[in-house]
């Protein structure tokens, strides 16, 4: 089996996977994901991070074809979520004087998921603190909430290497053959977003702590627990994250995220990105039929969104509320939004989707709300010319 090489002393040993029908049962990944997990061998040899036991018998053998006949002398445990911890025991048990790497909170939260003892096998880390290999160094910095509690990063001195856990992440399997993990810029960032608003979206200020602690290393490359490992033009990763993290608008434009029954409230949506025209970049997006993950990405991509949707039940259809509640809960905000409502005879809609934008932090509700009832009149078409003026001023 090749050793896939990420720097003389380190090795990739992770694995992709292409058959999982939904990451997290919850995110379509069409081209399938990674578990990153590498080896530094070294006069000692740390395993970083494991992989999801969906693929616990490929990483092993990956494994195995770096350690050769060695044995490994710590597993550093990054992030406990089970796509990168669910294969610690049988390695454990596996390695019997192997240490396991982490901080206070991983091993308080460490016993919810395993039934085995590791006493007298710990090595508890706190910020700052270093782990020598040999010629390579590891120190080791809190992440908490980037996503979970218990999250740390490694940075790895000799080779100027971060571990990065989820951070620097992106869906999409790696499909390597003998060459490290890399991709290019253009293909990072459209599945690194929607990984990042749609996982890590909600943690924007842990996220910015960590870039600052980042900002005082000098990195050469990243290493994270999901897509390629990352070598050149870091800034330009590292200023993605900024702009994420600190929820500013990456681009200009504007989403129309619409829900619709029979046709008119698309009717409606369509007319306005007709108005708004040339004028402006616009993305349509079908709430009932297009990726809920993709919606939300694009959400927090552009500066300005409008919702429409029709009044269901005396309430708002069902598709826009659930998108309305997702943006809440990645703590969506600083953004202007437009509101068309739809409703036969008693339009509700609108009220509810501004109550819900009203709850989420610095929302500027663009006028006019329209209300279209039914099908688009002559008054409801020509206040959708209105909201598209207000929206491209
Ligand atoms: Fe990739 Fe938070 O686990």
């Amino acid at each position: 089996m090749n050793k896939v090489k990420v720097t003389d002393g380190i090795f990739y040993v992770g694995v992709d996977d292409e058959t999982i029908d939904l990451f997290e049962s919850q995110y379509e990944v069409p081209e399938g994901v990674s578990y990153n997990s590498y080896v530094i061998m070294d006069e000692k040899i740390a395993v970083m991070d494991t992989v999801d036991k969906r693929k616990t018998e490929e990483w092993m053998e990956k494994l195995q074809g770096v350690l050769e006949d060695r044995t490994p002398d710590y597993l550093i445990i990054s992030h406990l979520e089970p796509d990168h911890a669910s294969s610690i025991k049988i390695l454990a048990e596996k390695y019997p004087a192997m240490q396991l790497v982490g901080n206070a909170k991983t091993f308080q939260m460490f016993g919810n998921f395993f039934q085995m003892d590791i006493e007298g096998r710990t090595v508890v880390v706190k910020e700052g603190d270093s782990l020598s290999l040999g010629k390579h160094e590891l120190s080791f910095y809190m992440a908490p909430m980037v996503h979970w509690p218990e999250v740390m990063v490694e940075y790895e001195k000799t080779e100027k290497v971060l571990f990065s856990a989820d951070g620097f992440g992106k869906f999409g399997a790696l499909r390597m053959k003998e060459s490290p993990a890399e991709a290019k810029l253009e293909d990072w960032a459209c599945e690194a977003r929607r990984y990042y608003f749609n996982i890590v979206g909600k943690y924007g200020a842990p996220v910015q702590t960590l870039l600052k602690k980042a900002s005082g290393l000098d990195i050469q490359m990243i290493c994270p627990l999901h897509g390629p490992v990352l070598k050149e033009n870091l800034e330009y990763y590292i200023g993605k994250y900024q702009t994420w993290s600190s929820y500013e608008p990456e681009d200009k434009g504007i989403l129309i995220a619409y829900a619709s029954i029979h046709g008119n409230t698309k009717e409606a949506a369509y007319k306005l990105a007709e108005y708004i025209g040339e004028k402006e970049k616009v993305v349509l997006t079908d709430l009932s039929r297009q990726d809920m993950s993709e919606a939300i990405e694009d959400a927090f991509r552009y500066d300005r969104m409008v919702v429409a949707a029709p009044t269901y039940d005396g309430g708002m259809f069902p598709v826009m509320e659930d998108f309305l509640r997702h943006l809440k809960s990645k703590a969506y905000q600083k953004r202007k939004v437009g509101i068309i409502e739809n409703g036969s005879w008693a339009p509700m809609a609108g009220k509810l989707m501004k109550g819900l934008l009203e709850e989420m932090k610095q929302i500027e509700v663009i006028e006019p709300v329209v209300t279209v009832t039914s099908a688009l009149n002559e008054a409801s078409t020509k206040a959708i010319e209105a909201l598209a003026e207000s929206l491209v001023k």
